[in-house]
């Protein structure tokens, strides 16, 4: 089917039975949360890709701890946005009419969910739990800053005079294991389970909806030409072209807060 403006689209998306999402860093940009590539995606001197990493871990769990303490501060000011707020009322919308909806999502910030969204697969883990490094054990934390040592740190700003913390300023689980942030860092694998649930969403779908992200880390971008080849019908919304732009059958270029309403409200009719 040639699908060449919204109303094609729309008509398309209104008899479609099951709908996958896969969503980035781009919709919660509107929220005021920094994406990682581009503008804003530095922290002192590192970008967020340096510091995100086993390695960096490795070397200095304080520095890295520092910087998620300020990515946790800013997160924990941010609401969800309009384009938050159009996906989860179209699924609460689509699953009453009977219809399959899941949302993979590649952010950690928990703007889905506050908005309301519930099929939600979080492929990178979440900025709002914590994971034992020993025992392995997750648990929800909410504490900004992580531990008081952490109170007042965490400025971006590249002349900041970089502090050492130490053991005592970390914070650990009961069974004595230092914590760390649930995120899935580069160099690491995905959850098997997660994976495969959006594997599986995407090559079930209808209608797939690639909406803010670069679609260049793997195997989350592999999603998008999964679903093509399965034979969805694959819209992209984001206001750059991407490398996935080629193969998707429709491309909306403008910030999700403004595009994915126009794309999603009222539907199922
Ligand atoms: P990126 O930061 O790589 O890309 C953000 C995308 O959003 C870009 O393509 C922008 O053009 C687009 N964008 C910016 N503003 C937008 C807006 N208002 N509306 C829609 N799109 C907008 O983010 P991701 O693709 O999510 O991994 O990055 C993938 C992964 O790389 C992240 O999950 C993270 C990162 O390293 C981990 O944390 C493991
Ligand atoms: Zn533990």
């Amino acid at each position: 089917m040639a699908i060449h403006g919204v109303e094609d689209f729309r008509r398309a998306l209104g008899a479609a039975r099951r709908v996958t999402v896969l969503s980035g860093a781009g919709v919660s940009a509107e929220s005021g949360v920094p994406t990682f590539r581009g503008a804003g995606g530095m922290w002192r001197r590192w970008s967020a890709t340096d510091l995100a990493t086993p390695a960096a871990w490795a070397r200095d769990p304080g520095l890295v701890w520092e910087f998620y303490d300020y990515r946790r501060q800013r997160m924990a000011e941010v609401r969800p946005n309009r384009a938050h707020i159009a996906l989860a009322e179209f699924e609460a919308r689509w699953t009453a009419a009977g219809r399959d909806f899941t949302l993979v999502t590649q952010n950690v910030d928990g703007l889905h969910e506050a908005a309301g969204s519930v099929a939600v697969t979080r492929l990178h883990g979440s900025i709002w739990h914590v994971r034992c490094v020993s025992c392995g054990q997750v648990t929800p934390n909410r504490d900004v800053p992580i531990t008081p040592a952490f109170a007042g740190a965490g400025s971006p700003d590249p002349a900041t005079k970089t502090r050492w913390f130490g053991p005592g300023d970390l914070p650990f689980c009961k069974c004595g294991g230092l914590l760390r942030p649930h995120i899935v860092w580069f160099g690491e694998s995905l959850d098997a389970q997660d994976i495969g649930n959006a594997v599986a969403a995407a090559s079930r779908c209808d209608v797939f909806i690639a909406v803010g992200t670069s679609a260049v880390v793997y195997p989350a971008a592999g999603l998008i030409p999964r679903a093509r080849a399965a034979g969805a019908v694959v819209c992209e919304v984001n206001p750059e072209p991407t490398p996935a732009t080629p193969d998707v059958t429709v491309h909306f270029s403008g910030p999700a807060g403004e595009v994915l309403p126009g794309l999603l409200d009222g539907l199922p009719g």
